[in-house]
């Protein structure tokens, strides 16, 4: 059984609900704000480990309590954060979240020191085996996520890539991946930049996911309380899944499963 070793961010995601989301220069009132632990590539690094995978995380937090506070929290779901840094002089990332009442988000993300995450944050790639399966987002510098998934790919492990938030990667960079991950949004935008990458896996929310032939139905969610970082639920539990050695399909079915759970919860990782 492989590793799942995640790229990635880590944000702390300040939270308030909305009865419908504002227009560009309207003002409204909402809740009482929340604060949680978020970030796409913390949520994918918790979703991994609560399926099961070996985790590791490289990423960066700021000096400051919230991100001693993070470390804490990762190493109580036994996530290796040996990899981490805290960069000095900057803050643990943060994210700006709206929830509509209808569980739809909008998040606006101040990186703080996720910027700060560099190619020589990326030693311990050189220990990868073909097992491993390095799982990579956008929220850290896009220079960082194309030599992971070379070094990744050159080491003979599988690179799954989200490309979330959007972002324009090299095509040869997402030709390594297997499978670059896109919600139905990015996927238009990666459409729109002229890119076809060889393995691409499109999730799309209630109706399902499909990576090339393979479609898999979308489990049906009890109830829909909060959407975000079901996407994240979704490629952590993939990544798990395929570290574990299941097939595409058994791990899509499975990735599919937590992110219909993860929607009857409120916040992206809890
Ligand atoms: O995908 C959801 C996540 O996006 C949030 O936790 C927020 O921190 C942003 O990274
Ligand atoms: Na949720």
């Amino acid at each position: 059984m492989g590793r799942v070793i995640v790229v990635g961010s880590l944000n702390i995601d300040a939270i308030v609900h909305v009865e419908r989301h504002p227009s560009p220069g309207e003002t409204l009132l909402g809740s009482d704000l929340e604060t949680r632990f978020g970030g796409k590539g913390a949520n994918q690094a918790v979703a991994a480990a609560r399926a099961g995978a070996r985790v590791s995380m490289i990423g960066r937090v700021g000096d400051d309590a919230q991100g001693d506070e993070y470390l804490r929290r990762l190493e109580s779901f036994k996530i290796d954060t040996s990899f981490c840094r805290r960069s000095t002089g900057v803050s643990t990332g943060h994210a700006a979240i709206a929830v509509a009442a209808d569980g739809e988000n909008t998040i606006i993300v101040s990186p703080g020191a996720n910027g700060r995450v560099s190619v020589g944050d990326l030693a311990p790639l050189s220990s990868l085996t073909a097992d491993d399966v390095v799982l990579a987002s956008l929220e850290v510098p896009l220079d960082v996520v194309e030599e992971a998934t070379r070094r990744a790919s050159a080491a003979g492990a599988r690179v799954v890539l989200n490309l979330a938030p959007y972002a324009s990667l090299d095509p040869e960079v997402l030709d390594l991946a297997d499978p670059v991950v896109v919600n139905q949004h990015e996927a238009e935008l990666l459409a729109a930049d002229g890119r076809s990458p060889r393995s691409v896996l499109v999730t799309s929310g209630s109706a399902g996911s499909r990576w090339g032939d393979d479609e898999v139905p979308a489990t049906r969610a009890d109830e829909v309380i909060d959407t975000t970082g079901a996407g994240d639920t979704y490629c952590g539990t993939l990544a798990a899944g395929l570290a574990a050695g299941l097939s595409p399909h058994d791990a899509m079915e499975a990735a599919s499963s937590a992110a219909a759970l993860s929607v009857g919860w409120q916040g992206a990782q809890p």
